[in-house]
């Protein structure tokens, strides 16, 4: 009899505890998939056995911290596998990070996408790709190296089958429309990148800040949200992902009026460009930004309460299905985390995940 009871009660207990509202998983919790799930390469550079679509962890888990926008501004010399793995290991160890976006890739051949394959395949980590319009001066036709260098990795070479699995996406040039990068022949070669890229099953867009009325948002007007302006209208269409960036500090905010923007700009992109979001440029200074400069309200506490927000609002990023990248690692004066004494300019915080 009483053992009899002890189950019943424990047995409503049990459909009690299930009948609750359950709260929707942790993010990779108790999955499979890459790169958020338990899914390894097992440190091997063989394709795993499985379809792409299999493999990668479907849109609807990829929100909140993904990892780091990570600069390559050397030259091929600063792109060796041993230095791309430790700071890849870094990210993962100390930041919780699962994928890295590229930033200014300024090596021109296969080389560099070799060693982000082989550092991304050690740590389990994803990539994001990027083509870039070299801002440092060297001779525009790179960027069509870049490119070049890209599909030839994914077509003709020791790397081929494994990297639609390493690479999450590509973004073909970094506002590249603000920058008026290539001009009108911008949209042909968009089209021609994606067109190429499209039988690996990556996804392409462009990396870029659509806050820019009557260009990719239409005119602010009184009273009405902007919705696609004329340039925006051409590129949706040629975009199977937007990788947006957010910045509230070249937008002129003070750190108290970030959160007020940032939010409405999510809004904005998910009304506007209905295909799969990730923020992979934001950014704020721990210090007087001297090449970058924008929002005067800096320093280190501004720099923390920033990234404070970011991770947060953890569960904003989880309704609206929109994950981010910290801008950045290195490369960019005070954006880095990675301070110049190799300590982190916010120390012992991993962003959660939710
Ligand atoms: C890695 O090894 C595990 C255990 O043997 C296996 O289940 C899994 O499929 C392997 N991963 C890949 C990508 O082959
Ligand atoms: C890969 O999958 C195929 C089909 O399911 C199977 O025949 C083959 O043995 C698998 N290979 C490995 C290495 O797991
Ligand atoms: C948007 O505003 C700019 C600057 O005021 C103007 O030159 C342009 O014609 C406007 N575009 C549209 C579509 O209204
Ligand atoms: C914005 O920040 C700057 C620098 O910290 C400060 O001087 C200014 O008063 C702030 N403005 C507002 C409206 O809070
Ligand atoms: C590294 O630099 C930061 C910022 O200047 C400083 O706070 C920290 O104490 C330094 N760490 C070491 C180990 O020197």
């Amino acid at each position: 009899m009483r053992l009899a009871l002890l189950s019943l009660s424990v047995a409503s207990l049990a459909s009690n505890v299930w009948s609750l509202p359950t709260a929707t998983p942790v993010r990779g919790q108790g999955t499979t998939c890459f790169p958020f799930g338990s899914a390894t390469f097992n440190n091997s550079l063989q394709a795993p056995n499985v379809t792409r679509k299999e493999w990668w962890c479907p849109q609807s888990m990829t929100y909140g911290f993904l990892g780091f926008s990570y600069p390559m501004e050397g030259e091929c010399y600063d792109d060796s596998f041993e230095r791309i793995n430790a700071d890849l290991q870094r990210q993962k160890r100390d930041f919780g990070a699962s994928l890295i976006r590229v930033y200014l890739p300024y090596c021109y051949t296969t080389y560099i996408w070799e060693n982000l394959i082989k550092a991304a395949v050690a740590n389990d980590m994803g990539i994001v790709a990027q083509v870039a319009w070299p801002l440092n001066g060297d001779p525009l036709e790179n960027w069509r190296k870049i490119a070049a260098s890209i599909i030839e990795v994914l077509s003709n070479n020791a790397y081929s089958n494994i990297a639609p699995y390493v690479f999450h996406s590509i973004e073909f040039g970094t506002e590249p429309i603000g920058d008026q990068d290539d001009g009108d022949n911008f949209i042909n070669e968009l089209k021609d990148f994606r067109a190429a890229v499209k039988p690996y099953g990556i996804p392409v867009g462009i990396s870029e800040d659509w806050d820019r009325p009557g260009v990719l948002c239409s005119n602010y007007t009184a009273g009405r949200p902007p919705g696609l302006g004329p340039v925006g209208k051409q590129i949706l269409p040629q975009s199977d992902f937007v990788h947006a960036h957010i910045m509230p500090y070249y937008h002129g905010y003070n750190i108290s009026g970030t959160w007020g923007y940032i939010s409405d700009q999510v809004h904005w992109y998910k009304n506007y460009t209905p295909v799969p979001l990730v923020i992979s440029e934001t950014q704020w200074a721990w210090e007087l930004n001297v090449l970058h400069q924008g929002s005067k309200d800096v320093g280190t506490q501004q720099y923390k309460a920033f990234w404070h927000e970011y991770d947060a609002n953890c569960q904003f990023f989880k309704k609206n299905n929109v994950g981010w990248f910290l801008h950045a690692w290195r490369w960019e004066g005070t954006f880095n985390m990675v301070m110049p004494n190799n300590s982190y300019a916010i120390p012992n915080w991993k962003p959660q995940k939710c």
